[in-house]
């Protein structure tokens, strides 16, 4: 293979040597989360492997990372042109494309205010402090109550097919200022997937290092085709629906603020870049296809974990009966009050590590990392659940303990602590709805614990080996029951 040449005083970057054409992929087996933390063991931080005949970088340590993804973030914040990539919102995602220039650089920018203004900006016409918690609050008193039903009905249930629904509906509240029922078919087949996106997107899909297996027919890719065929129709039509009913005098959710930008950007755009009208709008794909799945999987496996260790469980009740009482509903001010609820969230997020990696990066110019040599254009895999199970960083970083997070005498979330969790990624790259979801997945995770408690039926176990992906789902379980936890007064 061609061995480049490597500028003098720098290092070649170390890694396991490959088979021809397939280069690691035996190795990296149906977790390669976990085979490439024991790599890092042997080979260091900075290793390169090889799929297929593609080499990639990948990153593990949480200095090593910071160095590489925030002080030289620029170096790092690029896109590798992936196969399964361009499939997703027809190649022109602001999170998926390559693009990581100035069109982009504007494009985020574009979709951290409109996100900003119809999430956590004050709310003009109702009691609750914004309007994510107006949301929230309003899609978990629908869910309680689709519980409570099933419970009745069934005995029994699977919550996954239910929590997905309240979470896009949230981000639908965001987005397009509108909200579906819980038998919705249309919005079902497009939420209550098997991971069939995840499974594709996920980093090392040998599919988008090895050209070959792109022209063999495969099932998984032709779902992943049409999945996202079916999500950016489903989107076009209630954008199309938005155009029709656009007053500018009256702007109703993030698509109308898209639209408004498109219709003013000649007045306070840069003429330098101009942005397009469908680079404008589809913002809106990339922050709906984000924010559900992300905080659906995050509620999930939250839910396994109160089910699998009742004690904790019980502990986050008492906290709540504590704090917040029962007379009220939890309120996203409340945080702070609840440091052992919110130990419990970092933790369901530092042991699942849902998100393994992040989304792949891709260096944008010759760099040298560690005194690595690393060249332009390379695919960089972002290790998180290494850095979340580094035995350097975690104690016993394979059992789930919510206090590890707490000061000594249990009052407070220790600052340092939290900040060795990645889940979201680090620098330019970074998720820009982290504070959206973290808020979203405490209202929620409050809302339905003050009134409910989870539980397993009698002789059926939870499972909680995450399954690899983009991000990693656990088995469904059909199992769970509830108990209201008290006489629910009528709202009236
Ligand atoms: C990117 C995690 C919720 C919007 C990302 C990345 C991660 C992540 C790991 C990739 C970072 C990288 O490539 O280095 C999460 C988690 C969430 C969550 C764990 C919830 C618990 C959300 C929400 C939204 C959102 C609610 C928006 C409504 C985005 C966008 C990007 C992104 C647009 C792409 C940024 C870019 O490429 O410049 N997120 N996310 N995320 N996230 Fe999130």
């Amino acid at each position: 293979s061609f061995r480049q040449q490597i500028p003098k005083g720098l290092k070649r970057l170390p890694g396991p040597r490959g088979y021809p054409l397939i280069g690691n992929v035996l190795e990296l087996g149906s977790n390669p989360h976990l085979t490439l933390t024991q790599m890092s063991q042997k080979y260091g931080d900075v290793m390169q492997i090889q799929i297929g005949t593609r080499p990639v970088l990948v990153l593990s340590g949480l200095d090593t990372i910071k160095q590489a993804l925030v002080k030289q973030g620029e170096d790092f914040m690029g896109r590798p042109d992936l196969y399964s990539f361009r499939y997703i919102g027809d190649g022109q995602s602001l999170t998926f494309s390559t693009d990581s220039g100035e069109v982009w650089r504007a494009r985020r920018k574009l979709a951290q205010n409109a996100l900003k203004t119809f999430s956590v900006s004050p709310s003009p016409n109702s009691s609750s402090t914004c309007l994510l918690e107006e949301h929230v609050s309003k899609e978990a008193d629908y869910l309680i109550r689709k519980l409570l039903q099933l419970m009745e009905e069934k005995k029994r249930f699977d919550p996954y097919r239910y929590v997905v629904v309240s979470v896009a509906n949230v981000i639908c509240a965001m987005c397009f200022g509108n909200r579906y029922d819980h038998g919705d078919q249309e919005l079902l087949s497009m939420v209550n997937l098997n991971n069939e996106f995840g499974d594709v997107a996920a980093s090392g899909n040998p599919a988008d290092f090895i050209p070959v297996l792109q022209y063999l027919p495969s099932r998984t890719m032709k779902i992943f085709k049409d999945l996202n065929k079916r999500f950016n129709s489903f989107l076009q039509k209630i954008v199309k629906e938005h155009y029709s009913s656009f007053d500018k005098d009256n702007i109703r959710d993030i698509t109308d603020s898209l639209i408004e930008h498109c219709q003013e950007k000649k007045v306070y755009e840069s003429a330098n870049i101009q942005l397009s009208d469908q680079k404008i709008i589809s913002i809106v794909n990339d922050l709906f296809g984000a924010g559900f799945d992300t905080v659906t999987t995050a509620l999930s496996w939250s839910l396994m974990y109160l089910v699998t260790y009742p004690e904790i469980q019980k502990k986050i009740h008492e906290e709540l009966d504590q704090m917040i009482g029962r007379e009220r509903r939890p309120r996203l001010s409340d945080r702070p009050l609840l440091p052992y609820t919110e130990a419990f969230i970092l933790e369901m997020f530092r042991h699942s590590s849902f998100l393994p990696f992040t989304i792949p990066h891709c260096t944008t110019k010759d760099t040298v990392l560690n005194g690595y040599f690393i060249p332009k254009d390379l695919c960089v895999f972002v290790n998180q659940w290494q850095v979340n199970h580094d035995e350097k960083l975690w104690k016993d970083p394979s059992t789930f303990n919510p206090e590890r997070f707490l000061s000594a005498e249990g009052t407070e979330v220790n600052r340092a602590e939290s900040e060795k969790v990645m889940m979201f990624g680090l620098g330019k790259r970074k998720c820009i709805g982290e504070s959206i979801g973290r808020w979203e997945v405490f209202l929620f995770l409050t809302t339905l614990l003050q009134q409910l408690e989870f539980s397993i039926c009698d002789g059926e176990k939870a499972d909680i080996t995450p399954q690899y992906g983009l991000t990693m789902k656990h088995k469904r379980c059909e199992h769970f029951q509830i108990k209201p936890r008290f006489e629910v007064k009528s709202s009236g």
